[in-house]
C-alpha cells in the first residue's frame, strides 16, 4: 500500500511528500513533534497529544498554523487515507523555510507534516519475556519537557542499547536517579508503590505515563512521583511506557535481572488496566 502524507496543505504519496532543503527542521532540528496511537479508528488521547504539541511549539515560539480542531480534522483525514487497524500518527511542525541563519526571521511560515502508518505492536514473546535496558548518564539538553525533533542523544542511546543487546537506554542524572528512556518514561515498583521521576525539565510528560498513573491510582496502587535509583531496597520491578509500547516490563538492566528477572505483578496489571482503558475509549468512540 502506498502511504499518503499531508504536507503543508496537500495530501501526497509518501515518495512525493518532500520539504525544502532550507527547512529549519532539516538544518537546525528547529521543530517539535507528536506520535499518536490509533486503534481501530480510535485515537488515544488525541486532545492531550495536541495540547502537548501546542505547549512544545509555544516553548520555542512557533505558532501552530491552524487551530487544534482543524489539526484534529487533518489528522483524521490523514488516517482515513492510511487506515491501519493499529496506526501511528506522526505530526511534525518546524519553524519553516529560510536561508540558513541561527536567528530565525520573524515572518516564517511553519512547515507541517502528518503521516499515518502501521504501528508495530510488541510481540507476545516480548511482553512475556520483558525488555532489556541499559543506563547511561544523561547527555541531553535541559528542556526534555519539550517534544523536540532534536533527537540525537536518543539515537545514540538506542544505538548503544542495540550494541549491548538491549532495547532501551534509561538516562541517569548526575546522582544516578533514573529519569526516562530514549523514547519511553520509566517506573519502578518499590515496596509496593509505583514510583516514577516527577515532571520537570529532565523528562517528557508522557501521555502514556499520565494514563499509567491514572489507572494505578484508580486501582488503589500508591503512586510516588520522586527521584529513584535502581539500588533502592524494596525495588522489585521496573517498567516503561510510551504511545508505541503501552506498558512494558523491563526485566534486565545492564545485564542484571530486575527482581526475579521476569515480568512482575505490577507491570502485568498496569498493562492489563491500560489496555482495558484503551478498549473503553474504543467502545465510547463507537
Ligand atoms: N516517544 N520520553 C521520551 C523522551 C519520548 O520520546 C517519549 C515518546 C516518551 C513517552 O511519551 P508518550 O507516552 O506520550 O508516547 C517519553 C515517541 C513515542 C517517539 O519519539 O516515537
Amino acid at each position: 500500500m502506498t502511504l499518503t502524507a499531508w504536507v503543508n496543505g496537500r495530501f501526497l504519496p509518501l515518495d512525493e511528500a518532500t520539504i525544502h532543503i532550507e527547512d529549519r527542521g532539516f538544518q537546525f532540528a528547529d521543530g517539535v513533534y507528536e506520535v499518536i496511537a490509533c486503534f481501530g479508528g480510535t485515537f488515544l488521547d488525541m486532545d492531550a497529544h495536541l495540547q502537548r504539541l501546542q505547549r512544545s511549539a509555544n516553548s520555542i515560539n512557533i505558532d501552530l498554523p491552524m487551530t487544534l480542531s482543524e489539526l484534529t480534522s487533518l489528522i483524521e483525514q490523514t488516517y482515513n487515507h492510511n487506515p491501519f487497524d493499529d496506526a501511528m500518527i506522526y505530526v511534525q511542525l518546524t519553524r519553516g523555510v529560510a536561508p540558513r541563519a541561527h536567528l530565525p526571521g520573524a515572518e516564517l511560515t511553519p512547515t507541517m507534516v502528518i503521516t499515518s502508518r502501521h504501528l508495530p505492536m510488541p510481540s507476545a514473546e516480548k511482553i512475556s519475556a520483558g525488555v532489556n535496558a541499559i543506563t547511561l548518564e544523561d547527555m541531553r539538553w535541559k528542556r526534555c519537557d519539550i517534544k523536540s525533533i532534536a533527537l540525537l542523544a536518543s539515537v545514540i542511546g538506542k544505538q548503544e542499547a542495540a550494541y549491548r543487546g538491549a532495547d532501551e537506554t534509561f538516562w541517569l542524572d548526575a546522582d544516578g536517579h533514573l529519569l526516562e528512556g530514549c523514547a519511553t518514561n520509566c517506573f519502578a515498583a518499590i515496596n509496593g508503590a509505583l514510583v516514577t521521576h516527577p515532571l520537570d525539565h529532565q523528562v517528557l510528560g508522557g501521555i502514556t505515563r499520565r494514563m499509567v498513573l491514572k489507572v494505578a491510582k484508580a486501582h488503589g496502587v500508591s503512586v510516588e512521583e520522586r527521584p529513584w535509583k535502581l539500588s533502592e531496597s524494596g525495588l522489585t520491578e521496573c517498567m516503561m511506557s510510551s504511545t508505541t509500547n503501552a506498558v512494558m516490563p523491563v526485566c534486565h538492566i545492564n545485564g542484571e535481572a530486575v527482581g526475579t528477572g521476569k515480568p512482575g505483578q505490577m507491570a502485568i496489571k498496569l498493562r492489563r488496566w491500560l489496555l482495558d482503558e484503551f478498549d473503553k475509549l474504543k467502545r465510547h468512540a463507537r
